[in-house]
C-alpha cells in the first residue's frame, strides 16, 4: 500500500508535459526513471540536428593529425618532466573572471557561461592555465617538492567569430611550471616549444617580450595611456575602449590606423624596473646559449591579464605581421595564485593550439603517419567457416598479429578488393573444402600466389613468414 503511494506522488513529481507532438520527460538510468530538469525536456523534430555553429566533429580521417601532435608532445612533456593532469570542462565563472581578468575579450565576450538547476554559475573552459592554479591550490602541491610540472591536453570554448584558425570548440596541449621563479625555466619552455615545431617540420619565429611586474607595469601604463590620449581621435573604436580599460592590449590591435599609431609608442622594456630587466636579460641569455633565434617584440603582450614578466608566442614562419594565427603562446604569471588565495607562487606555462598546428600542417603539407597497417586479412566463404574465422581471429590477435577482417561479408571478390585497399601483406582465406580439411589458404597479396597449409599450425606459419 506505502509502495503504490509512493508510486504515485513520484509519478505527480515527473515533469511529462504533453501537447501536439510528444515530449520526453523521463530518461532510464540504471532502470531507474530520471526526472529532467525542464530544459532537459525536449520537443521531437523531424529536422536532424545540426552542430552548434563553431563546434565540430573530429571525423577518423582527421584522427591522424591530433594523434601525431599528441604523441610528439607527449614525448616532450616525459623528456622534459611533466606529469599529466586531467581538468573539468566546467569551473565555477569567477574563476576565470579573476584569473585571466574582468575586462578581457575572453572574459567580457567569448565564454560559455551559465547557471547549472543549483544556481552556480558555470563556465565552460576558455582556457586552462586557471585551472592548473586552481588544482595546484586545492590539491596542496605546494607541498610537493618544488616546481611541479604538469602538463593537459584538451578541449577549450571561447565564443568567438568562427573563421579560419579561430574556432568555439578547440584543443590545447599546455606545460605549466609552478613553484619556480628562475629565468632558465622561461628559457626551457621557449626551447621546449620550439623543439617541438622543429620536430613535427614546422618553420616558425618566436615572438618574445617581457611586460614587467605590476609596479614597472603601472608606471610603463601610466605613459602610454598619456601617449595615446594625444592620438584618440584616430583610434579604433575598441581601443578607445582599451585606453580606459585595458591600456596594453592598445599595443594587440590588428586595425591598420592603430597599428600607425603604434609604431611611435613608448615601449615597455624602457620601463622595466631592475629585478624585470635582470630577469628578462638571463631568459634571452639562455635562448642565446642553445642559438635558438628570437624576434624581440615590444607589442607583445597577450590577451590574459595574469601575466608578468616574459610573454612569448610562436608564429608559423612567413605569418610574422597576423599574430592572430599564433600556434602557441604563453608567459609567466607569478601572481597568479596568490591571487585565487593561494601562497606567492611564481609559475608559467603555455598553451600550443592544436587545430592551428594541424591547418599548417596541411597547408605545408608535411607528412603525417598514416595509422599503423595491418598485415593479415581474414577471409571466409559460407557460415561454418565464418564461425571458425571468428576464433582464428582472436588466436591471432593473443599473438600480436596485426590481423584485420570484413566477417559480415559473403563474396570473397569483395572480401579480396578490401584486403588490397588495407594493405595487408598476407590473406587467410578459409571455405568449406579447407574447413573440412583442416586447411586454410594463404594468398600472398603482392605475388598474387596462393598456397594450402594446415590449419593447426596457421600461427606459426604466418609468425614464420612476418618475419621473413
Ligand atoms: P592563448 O594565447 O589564449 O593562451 O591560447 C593559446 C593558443 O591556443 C593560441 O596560440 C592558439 O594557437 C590557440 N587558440 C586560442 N584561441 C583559439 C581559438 N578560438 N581557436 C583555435 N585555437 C585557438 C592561453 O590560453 C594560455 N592559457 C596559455 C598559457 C599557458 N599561459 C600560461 N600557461
Amino acid at each position: 500500500m506505502a509502495k503504490e503511494k509512493k508510486k504515485k506522488s513520484f509519478k505527480k513529481n515527473l515533469k511529462i508535459k504533453k501537447t501536439k507532438s510528444a515530449f520526453f520527460g523521463v530518461r532510464k538510468e540504471a532502470d531507474k526513471p530520471v526526472v529532467l530538469a525542464e530544459s532537459e525536456i525536449v520537443k521531437t523534430s523531424k529536422k536532424t540536428p545540426q552542430l552548434v555553429r563553431g563546434f565540430k566533429d573530429v571525423l577518423p580521417a582527421e584522427q591522424k593529425y591530433f594523434k601525431f601532435i599528441t604523441d610528439a608532445l607527449e614525448i616532450l612533456a616525459v623528456d622534459y618532466g611533466f606529469e599529466k593532469i586531467d581538468l573539468p570542462l566546467l569551473e565555477e565563472s569567477n574563476l576565470f573572471s579573476r584569473a585571466v581578468g574582468k575586462e578581457t575579450d575572453i572574459v567580457t565576450k567569448e565564454m560559455f557561461t551559465f547557471e547549472t538547476p543549483g544556481g552556480e554559475r558555470v563556465s565552460l573552459r576558455p582556457e586552462a592555465t586557471a585551472s592548473v592554479a586552481r588544482a595546484y591550490i586545492n590539491h596542496g602541491m605546494l607541498n610537493l617538492p618544488q616546481p611541479v610540472k604538469l602538463y593537459y591536453n584538451g578541449l577549450m570554448f571561447r565564443y568567438e567569430r568562427p573563421q579560419s584558425g579561430r574556432y568555439r570548440q578547440f584543443n590545447q596541449f599546455g606545460f605549466e611550471i609552478l613553484g619556480d621563479k628562475h629565468p632558465v625555466l622561461d628559457a626551457q619552455m621557449i626551447i621546449l616549444c620550439h623543439n617541438f615545431f622543429k620536430e613535427i617540420g614546422l618553420p616558425v619565429n618566436v615572438q618574445v617580450n617581457s611586460i614587467g611586474c605590476n609596479s614597472c607595469r603601472k608606471e610603463y601604463k601610466v605613459q602610454l595611456v598619456n601617449y595615446y590620449k594625444t592620438q584618440k581621435s584616430n583610434l579604433c573604436d575598441d581601443c578607445k575602449e582599451r585606453l580606459n580599460k585595458n591600456p596594453l592590449r592598445l599595443l594587440d590591435c590588428k586595425e591598420e590606423k592603430c597599428a600607425i599609431i603604434k609604431e611611435e609608442a613608448p615601449q615597455i622594456v624602457d620601463w622595466l624596473c631592475d629585478d624585470c630587466k635582470n630577469h628578462f636579460v638571463k631568459v634571452l641569455e639562455f635562448l642565446d646559449e642553445v642559438e635558438l633565434p628570437y624576434n624581440l617584440n615590444s607589442n607583445l603582450v597577450r590577451g590574459l591579464d595574469y601575466y608578468t614578466n616574459t610573454v612569448f608566442e610562436i608564429w608559423p614562419e612567413g605569418d610574422e605581421k597576423r599574430s592572430q594565427t599564433a600556434l602557441c603562446g604563453g608567459g609567466r604569471y607569478d601572481n597568479l595564485i596568490e591571487l585565487l588565495g593561494g601562497r606567492n607562487t611564481p609559475a608559467l606555462g603555455v598553451s600550443i593550439g592544436i587545430e592551428r598546428t594541424i591547418l599548417k600542417i596541411k597547408e605545408l603539407n608535411l607528412p603525417v603517419p598514416e595509422r599503423a597497417k595491418r598485415d593479415i586479412f581474414v577471409a571466409q566463404l559460407g557460415e561454418a567457416p565464418r564461425r571458425k574465422s571468428l576464433a582464428l581471429y582472436e588466436s591471432l590477435r593473443k599473438e600480436g598479429i596485426k590481423i584485420c577482417e570484413s566477417f559480415s561479408k559473403d563474396g570473397l571478390k569483395s572480401q579480396l578488393e578490401i584486403a588490397g585497399k588495407l594493405g595487408v601483406r598476407f590473406t587467410l582465406i578459409l571455405g568449406q573444402k579447407e574447413l573440412s580439411e583442416g586447411t586454410i589458404l594463404l594468398r600472398d597479396m603482392e605475388a598474387g600466389s596462393q598456397e594450402t597449409i594446415n590449419f593447426n599450425k596457421v600461427v606459426k606459419e604466418i609468425k614464420r613468414r612476418l618475419e621473413q
